[in-house]
Parts: C-alpha cells; structure tokens; sequence
C-alpha cells in the first residue's frame, strides 16, 4: 500500500516534471516573458504583410533580429529596425517594451503615418531615432515627456507643424535632428531656455520663418544649423564672443544684419552664412580664430576688404563671391 502510494507519488512527479518542459524551455531563455508577449504583438501588427524575418516563436528574442537585451536585467532594452521593404505604421505596442532604452527606424522608406503616442510610456528610453521614413503629421509634443532623452533624430521624413515649445525641458538631450522635414512656424523662443544641456541643433531644409528669438543668444549651442530655411532679421546674438560654439551654419535664408560688428567664440572652426541679405564688412578679428577652417559668405551684401591672415586667403574664391564690392585675396585686388 504504501509502497504503491510512494510510486504514485514518483510518477506524479515525473508526469508534472515531463508537462513543465515546454515551459521550462522558455523560461530558460533570457528572453523576459512579459517582452516576448509584447514582440509577438509587434510582429502581428508591424510592416504587414511580412512578418519580421527570424522572430522564431518559443527561441530566445535576446537572440532575434534588431534586439538586445540588457546584459544584467535581460530585459529588451534595445530595438534597431534598418533599411527594408517594411510597410505599416509604427506599432504602439513599442511602448510595452518597459525597460526600453534604444530604439531606431531608419531608411524605411514604407512606413508612414504618425508617432504614436505610446511612445510616451518608454521612461527609460535615451535614444530615439526615426529618420528617412516617411512619416507625416506633427512632430508631437508629447515627445518631451521622455525625460531621459539624450538623442532625438527625427529628420528626412515628411513631419509638418511648428517645433514644439516643450521640447526645451529636455535636460538631458545632447542633440536634436528636426532637419528635412516640412516644419513651418517660427523657432520657438524657449529654445533659449534649456535648463539643463544645450543640446546641438539641427533644423535645416525646412520651411521655417520670422526672425531668430533674441533667447538664443542666452544658449551656448556647440552646433547649431538652421540653414535652407527662410529665416529673417537679425543672426548676431548667435555669436556669443565668451561662448564655445564650434559650427554655425545660417545658409540660405533671409537674414540681414551688420556682419561688421559681430564678436566670435574662440572655439569657432565653421561658419556658413551663403545665400542672405548679410551687410557690413568681414571682421577682421575672424582671421585671429585658433580652429577656424571653413568660411562661406557667398551670396550675400558684404563690401571693402578681405581681411589677410589666418586662412582667410586659402578659403575658395566660390566662398567670397556675389556679394556687393568684396574685394582682395582670393578676389580680384581692392581698387
Ligand atoms: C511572426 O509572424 C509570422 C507570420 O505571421 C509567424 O510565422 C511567426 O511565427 C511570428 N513570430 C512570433 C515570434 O510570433
Ligand atoms: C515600398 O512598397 C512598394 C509597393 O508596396 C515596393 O514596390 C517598394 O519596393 C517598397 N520600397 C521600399 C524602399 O521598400
Ligand atoms: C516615401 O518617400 C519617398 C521619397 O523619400 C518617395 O519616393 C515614396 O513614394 C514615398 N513612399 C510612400 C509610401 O509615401
Ligand atoms: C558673456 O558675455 C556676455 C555679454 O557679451 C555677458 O553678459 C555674460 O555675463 C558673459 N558670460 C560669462 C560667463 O562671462
Ligand atoms: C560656398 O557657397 C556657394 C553657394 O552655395 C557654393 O556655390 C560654393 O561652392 C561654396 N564654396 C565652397 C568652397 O564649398
């Protein structure tokens, strides 16, 4: 009797072991259960008709295509999609990946439609970059409730709207890439109000307007771009003579002011001012900068006399033409 109470027990055991394999397969794996659950809704939504190559159901998604774990928590903290014929919309089940700290899409040219706001639950995210989709609708302000942001590349897709205001409490970006798109409205003047880093700018080829806000030149940018926009008035609070701005480039748009009294940073290596409405003449003090190795005023109302020194003469002529009388090396003499 009890010998046979005891093989009962044993064939239990054995039974319940055998049924927990599967299972236990799984668990084996780094792969989170709560993150497979959300990768499998993704796969079922994202870029259809075709699912995501080598997601094989029940295998590590640690392992799978365009993951990473984290190496301690095992948690998926990384998702990199790149250049495929992916179609669709991005998939809010993205902001179930709780413990998400890298995301791309980039070079999907297929996918379209609007960021989702789901997005907004990935507090750990750092890195966020959807860049030469062809994403429409506004760049949302929602975005900046990622607090933990360090890099915002949002360029080369067909995003339209003003720049939100909100985004200048970031405190953590290092870069911001709004570049490429079909922005429209003003620069907005809290971008002269980051409380914490002063993240690069990156705001080119869109349709932006009016002047410049005077609160910009409270900001010690490194790298600021806001060239082939159709900008107006003055640029001169840019230049920030005890600041270290390294690159500047203001290129083709209408900006207007007396480039005679404007006062650098040290740290200036590149300045692009081509294609304005930019008067006064070139100062002199330019030819004293340390890194200062990329120069172009073409196209603008400049006058009198090149400066000589520094490399002022080895700059291309191409970098000095169409302006109103320019002259000297590498232009034609002074008369
Ligand atoms: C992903 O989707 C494809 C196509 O529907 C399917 O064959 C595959 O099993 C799915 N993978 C996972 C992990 O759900
Ligand atoms: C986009 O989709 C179209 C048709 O669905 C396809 O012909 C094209 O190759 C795709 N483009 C890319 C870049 O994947
Ligand atoms: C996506 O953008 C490219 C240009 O970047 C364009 O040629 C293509 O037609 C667009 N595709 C869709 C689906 O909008
Ligand atoms: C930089 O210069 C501006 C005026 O040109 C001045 O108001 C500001 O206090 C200076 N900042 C530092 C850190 O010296
Ligand atoms: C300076 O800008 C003008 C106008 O865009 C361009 O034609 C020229 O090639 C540029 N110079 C150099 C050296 O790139």
């Amino acid at each position: 009797m009890e010998n046979k109470f005891l093989a009962f027990i044993v064939f239990s055991f054995i039974l319940f072991s055998v049924l927990l394999v599967p299972t236990h397969s799984v668990t084996n794996h780094r792969c989170h259960p709560d993150d497979y659950k959300v990768l499998v809704e993704i796969n079922k939504t994202i870029f259809p008709p075709d699912h995501i190559p080598g997601w094989v159901p029940n295998t590590d998604c640690c392992n799978w295509y365009a993951i990473d774990c984290h190496y301690k928590t095992n948690r998926v903290n990384e998702l990199h999609f790149y250049s495929n014929d992916y179609s669709g919309q991005i998939p809010p089940a993205i902001g179930d990946l709780a413990y998400l700290e890298y995301l791309t899409f980039r070079k999907l040219t297929n996918i379209t439609g609007p960021i989702p706001r789901s997005l907004t639950k990935l507090k750990r995210l750092r890195y966020l970059r959807i860049s030469w989709l062809n994403m429409t609708g506004p760049v949302p302000e929602f975005l900046s409730e990622l607090h933990n942001l360090e890099f915002l590349e949002l360029n080369f897709n067909q995003f339209s709207g003003s720049i939100p205001a909100s985004f200048s409490k970031f405190t953590k970006l290092l870069a911001v890439h709004l570049d490429r798109n079909r922005l429209t409205g003003s620069i907005p003047e809290s971008f002269g109000h980051f409380t914490g880093n002063v993240p690069d700018l990156y705001l080119s080829h869109n349709q932006l307007t009016g002047t410049i806000p005077k609160s910009l030149g409270n900001m010690n940018f490194d790298r600021l771009d806001l060239s082939r926009n159709k900008l107006v008035g003055d640029a001169s609070m840019l230049f920030r003579p005890n600041g270290t701005t390294s690159s500047i480039d203001l290129s083709r748009n209408l900006l207007e002011f007396d480039f005679s009294k404007v006062r650098f940073p040290k740290t200036l290596n590149s300045l692009d001012l081509n294609h304005n409405r930019i008067y006064g003449s070139i100062p002199k003090e330019l030819s004293d900068l340390q890194y200062f190795g990329g120069f172009n005023v073409s196209y603008n109302r400049l006058c009198g006399e090149i400066p000589t020194g520094g490399n002022f003469q080895s700059f291309e002529a191409s970098n000095y033409i169409h302006n109103k009388c320019l002259c000297g090396p590498p232009l034609l003499k002074c008369t």
